[in-house]
């Protein structure tokens, strides 16, 4: 790979015209003294899949939970729907419709599937929230089997599409995911990716996908990001990436599946 800060010019590297709904911009993140974000640029347009890959402790999520504003960006610009939302709190931030399912399955384990996805919902107004439940059921028919089980007794799997379904609850414009597939049996990765891109493809929900599946990821993304050491690296079109030999050497050997 190239030397961190580096940063690797890409045939083609075009983003889509217009305002992007996110924008990331000259973004830093320190946790104390340690610089964790080195000043990223990153865009999401509307109706795009989005997606980071990168190694572990490159700065995936510290970006995705930037945007969300738990770290707080030091030095940059992040602006949502034109909105700059940089100094916003992250309840503010969870209202303008934005959603996440974090890194690590973040449920709340003494609360059953269906007290849960109340927590998704319960920031907005509840007049939708017998549909979205349905919805959401119909998406993931495990935790519809499920609903009075609590979210601490679900298998890993099971936490991960709970994750994902609360984080749907709130019917975001935006979805933020953080490593969905992570520690999932590859049948259930697939699913999984077949639905971010069904919510993309029949309700155009926008999607930021951090993920360490780069295959997977960069066949399923509109556009991609690289990430080494708090910096990115690359960009370009899904396909752009996977066919880059740098990619190919850094993030895909060692087989496909
Ligand atoms: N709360 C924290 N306090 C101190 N350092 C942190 C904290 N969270 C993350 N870091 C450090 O910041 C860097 C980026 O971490 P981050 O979690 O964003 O990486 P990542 O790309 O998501 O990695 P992974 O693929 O392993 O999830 C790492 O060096 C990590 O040790
Ligand atoms: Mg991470």
């Amino acid at each position: 790979m190239s030397t961190a800060g580096t940063n690797i010019a890409m045939q083609g590297q075009v983003s889509p015209a217009g305002q992007p709904l996110l924008s990331v911009r000259g973004v830093k993140t320190y946790y104390g003294n340690i610089i964790a974000l080195k000043g990223v640029d990153m865009d999401v347009h509307e109706g795009e899949i989005v997606t980071l890959i990168g190694a572990n402790g490159a700065g995936k999520s510290t970006l995705m939970m930037t945007i969300f504003g738990n770290p707080r960006a030091r030095e940059g610009k992040i602006t949502y729907a034109g909105q700059d939302i940089t100094k916003m709190a992250t309840h503010e931030i969870a209202r303008m419709s934005i959603a996440q399912s974090p890194e690590g399955r973040r449920i709340f384990p003494r609360m059953t599937v269906f007290e849960n996805l109340q927590m998704g919902a319960s920031l907005h107004n509840m007049a939708h929230f017998d549909q979205d439940l349905e919805r959401v059921c119909t998406l993931f028919p495990r935790l519809k089997e499920r609903l009075q089980q609590r979210g601490g007794t679900l298998s890993g799997g099971e936490q991960q599409m709970l994750a994902i379904a609360r984080a749907l609850m709130s019917r975001p414009k935006l979805l933020l995911l953080d490593e969905p597939s992570l520690g999932l049996a590859p049948l259930i990765v697939k699913q999984i990716f077949e639905i971010i891109k069904e919510l993309n493809e029949k309700d155009g929900m926008t999607v930021f996908l951090v993920e360490q599946n780069a295959y997977h990821a960069l066949k399923l993304a509109h556009r991609g990001y690289v990430m080494v050491t708090g910096n990115i690296t690359m960009s370009g079109t899904g396909k752009e990436l996977l066919e880059n030999p740098q990619v190919r050497a850094a993030y895909l050997e060692g087989g496909h599946h």
